[in-house]
């Protein structure tokens, strides 16, 4: 493949994201998955997996509609590059299908180059990085800090409501303390709970603060 030509696409489709979203977010994943790929994996799957970090959210639904790709112009992507058919199928169903919201109320068994996308995409939202995109995300559609009167519980969540959001504070609850549960690999549940001990830090010192006990 032709992981150059892959890498720039990826870079200018993201280039203008505010929303957490960005190149630089697309470029951690990749870090993260070379950190948690087992020895096992063919100089293919690593390629796929190295393209599918950079892609995965090019076709994004929080995406601003501008820059938003198709399904369809990815697949031209990959196989203009040097992509398989076979390739080309694996990465697209892999970013179809990695996301939180679509794994909410079905668990979809994504292949092992998947699993290790998904786990590296999911390292990415939680710890200090995790913990910085949440509020800016947060900030980006106006959301509060926290909200009392706005309390939602993992087991409340649906991929109906999961973008009504509640605040930034119940999302820790909802969502990114969970997620350390749901990792695929081990080098990735590994990383997971060091970052969610973190996080949990964190949100200890919040309320602290946030009830003046100081
Ligand atoms: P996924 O790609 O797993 O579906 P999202 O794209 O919804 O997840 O979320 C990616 C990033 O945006 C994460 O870092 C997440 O914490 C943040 N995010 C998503 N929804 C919210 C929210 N309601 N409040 C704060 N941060 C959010
Ligand atoms: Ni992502």
């Amino acid at each position: 493949m032709e992981l150059a030509t892959i890498k720039e696409f990826a870079k200018a489709v993201l280039a203008e994201d505010a929303t957490g979203h960005d190149w630089q977010h697309a470029v951690r994943v990749e870090e993260n998955a070379r950190n948690i790929c087992p020895p096992s994996l063919t100089e293919q799957e690593i390629e796929s997996v190295r393209a599918a970090c950079w892609l995965h959210d090019t076709i994004d639904e929080k995406l601003a509609a501008a820059s938003r790709q198709t399904p369809a112009t990815i697949a031209a992507l990959l196989r203009d590059n040097g992509a398989t058919v076979e390739q080309t199928k694996q990465i697209l169903f892999i970013i179809q299908n990695l996301s939180y919201s679509k794994n909410i109320e079905q668990k979809i068994t994504l292949d092992a180059v998947g699993q290790i996308v998904q786990d590296a995409d999911r390292l990415d939202a939680i710890g200090a990085i995790g913990i910085a995109r949440a509020f800016y995300y947060g900030g980006s559609q106006g959301d509060a800090l926290y909200n009392a009167e706005k309390a939602r519980t993992a087991s409340e969540l649906t991929a109906a409501n999961y973008r009504d959001n509640t605040s930034v504070l119940n999302h820790f609850y909802e969502k990114l303390f969970h997620l350390k549960d749901q990792m695929n690999t081990t080098a990735g549940r590994e990383e997971a709970e060091r970052r969610t001990l973190f996080m949990e830090e964190f949100i200890g010192e919040f309320y602290r603060e946030m009830n003046h006990k100081n």
